[in-house]
């Protein structure tokens, strides 16, 4: 697992991107180089009465640029702040973590499924960046679209819309049963509801799958228990069945979660 660093980021830009979406890329040289697509970092209030740190998806980085992207939207107070700061602003930050997604999986000559709905589309970008297979994207919205000039610049790009305003109406494996896709591999990230239906249809299909979980977290490090998902196995380090997301995930192989 490679190395994580704590330090104060600035803020490079800010931009508004959808309704209640926040694109931010943040100064954070050794994270962006450390990173695999799929991690996460902390980003912490700087405000004291907030401690807790927040999760956030790596969605893209700019080695060269030593700079890193999120892509957000303003659930509560933490993330609220970070959508006030303008270039020149910083936080600290804690990085990258988690394990990421396994893409030697899809290496060239197969061909890939990266499922995201809603806020589960950001790490997706990176993903896209680094599979050697077909990228195939499958990404769910409910109304406005974002990161669809990132993603379709990397692959095949499908979109589903709850309301039908674009793409597929209904989800994303409508979308994949519209279009008559097929993959060898999946990643997915987003809402557990749509975990729950594309780890039922890789399993049906006899498809590789890959879930990113993004359950609540507090310390993100593997320290407190706060964000332990049920397992199929016996968890080395809690004896019990449990895995701790932010520490053993957030990607697990399908078959190894029960959610
Ligand atoms: C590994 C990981 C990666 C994530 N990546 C992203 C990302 O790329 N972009 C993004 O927008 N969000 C992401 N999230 C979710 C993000 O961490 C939360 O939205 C954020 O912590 C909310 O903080 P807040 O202070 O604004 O809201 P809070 O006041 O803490 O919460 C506001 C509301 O959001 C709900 N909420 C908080 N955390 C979560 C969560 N993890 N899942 C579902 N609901 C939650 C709360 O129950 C509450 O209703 C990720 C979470 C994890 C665990
Ligand atoms: S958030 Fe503390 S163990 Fe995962």
């Amino acid at each position: 697992m490679a190395e994580k660093y704590k330090k104060r980021a600035a803020v490079r830009s800010q931009e508004q991107i959808a309704g209640g979406i926040f694109s931010m890329w943040l100064e954070a040289g050794p994270i962006a180089r450390a990173a695999r697509p799929g991690q996460f970092i902390s980003v912490y209030s700087n405000d004291s009465g907030r401690m807790l740190p927040r999760p956030i998806s790596i969605c893209e980085t700019d080695i060269g640029k030593g700079t890193l992207r999120i892509v957000y939207r303003v659930a509560g107070k933490g993330t609220e702040e970070f959508s006030r700061a303008q270039t020149g602003d910083s936080f600290d930050i804690l990085g990258p973590l988690g394990n990421g997604f396994p893409t030697e999986r899809c290496p060239r000559g197969k061909k890939a499924f990266l499922i995201g709905g809603g806020i589960g589309i950001p790490p997706m970008v990176e993903l896209a960046k680094s599979i050697e297979g077909e990228v195939q994207a499958v990404v769910g919205y409910r109304d406005e679209l974002f990161l669809t000039e990132e993603l379709s610049a990397q692959g095949k790009l499908y979109v589903a819309t709850e309301d039908g305003s674009a793409g597929t109406k209904g989800n994303v494996l409508d979308c994949i049963r519209e279009n008559s896709l097929s993959a060898d591999v999946i990643y997915a990230c987003g809402p557990t509801p749509m975990l729950r239906a594309v780890k039922a249809y890789a399993q049906e299909q006899g498809i590789e799958c890959w879930l990113s979980l993004e359950e609540r977290m507090a310390c993100g490090i593997g320290a407190c228990l706060a964000c332990v998902c049920q397992s199929k196995e016996i968890d080395e380090h809690s004896q019990v069945r449990n895995k701790r997301i932010c520490k053993e995930g957030p990607v697990f192989a399908a078959e190894d979660v029960e959610i």
